[in-house]
């Protein structure tokens, strides 16, 4: 089960953003998450399954310059667009990260995607995060979510099946590589 009382408001920027879930809280990213979130995106064991391909951050201040864009982008993103952290709720540690982006290159599609510090990989965070932004998303005029892997990201593909994903097809139109491509509407996740 999760809660959501943003969602019950209507999203907006200026107000605290919480989805609460079982054993987790997603909500927007500070700064000052600047440790944590290195610890997932400056390892090379999620940067590299990552697309648009990423580089792994390489240090602390590298990391917050990326927080801060991501803060600073978020007001102007309309929901459901945006990125949030994955934070424990028994000990507040940030486990990980979400977003919802467009697809490009003509920017229809909203992408869902998920990553996790690796020691954190195996505990199920990734897919009860994901269920409750879904849901919040299905709230905000949106009727279909996707996510891409790399064909051989079995993880992320385990991901996508757990969240009630169906599976689209193989494509290279959204980042010249070849993807392959799920989909989740809102039935499907009832179904789920
Ligand atoms: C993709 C990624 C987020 C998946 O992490 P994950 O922990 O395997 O994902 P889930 O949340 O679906 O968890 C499922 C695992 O938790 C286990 N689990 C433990 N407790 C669980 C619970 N209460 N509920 C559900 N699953 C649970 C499952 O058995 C499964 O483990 P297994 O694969 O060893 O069998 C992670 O591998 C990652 O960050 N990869 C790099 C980035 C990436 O590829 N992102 C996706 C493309 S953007």
């Amino acid at each position: 089960m999760w809660s959501c009382p943003a969602a019950r408001r209507g999203y907006r920027a200026d107000v605290e953003f919480s989805l609460a879930t079982e054993r987790l809280r997603v909500r927007p990213w500070m700064v000052d998450d600047a440790q944590a979130a290195l610890a997932t995106y400056g390892v090379a064991d999620v940067s590299g399954w990552l697309t648009p391909a990423t580089d792994r951050i390489g240090d602390l201040p590298a990391m917050r310059a990326v927080l801060q864009a991501w803060v600073e982008a978020q007001p102007n993103l309309p929901p459901p667009r945006g990125r949030w952290a994955i934070e424990r709720l028994s000990d507040g540690v940030v486990v990980g990260g979400l977003a919802i982006r467009l697809l490009p290159p003509y920017e229809v599609d909203l992408e869902i995607s998920f990553q996790l510090r690796p020691e954190e990989w195996g505990n199920g965070y990734a897919a009860e995060a994901a269920e409750a932004l879904i849901q919040w998303a299905f709230t905000q005029n949106v009727d279909e979510l996707f996510a891409v892997a790399i064909p051989n990201n079995t993880r992320a593909i385990a991901t996508t099946q757990r969240l009630g994903m169906e599976w689209v097809g193989e494509t290279t139109k959204y980042y010249d590589r070849p993807l392959q491509v799920y989909r989740v509407r809102p039935s499907g996740l009832e179904d789920s």
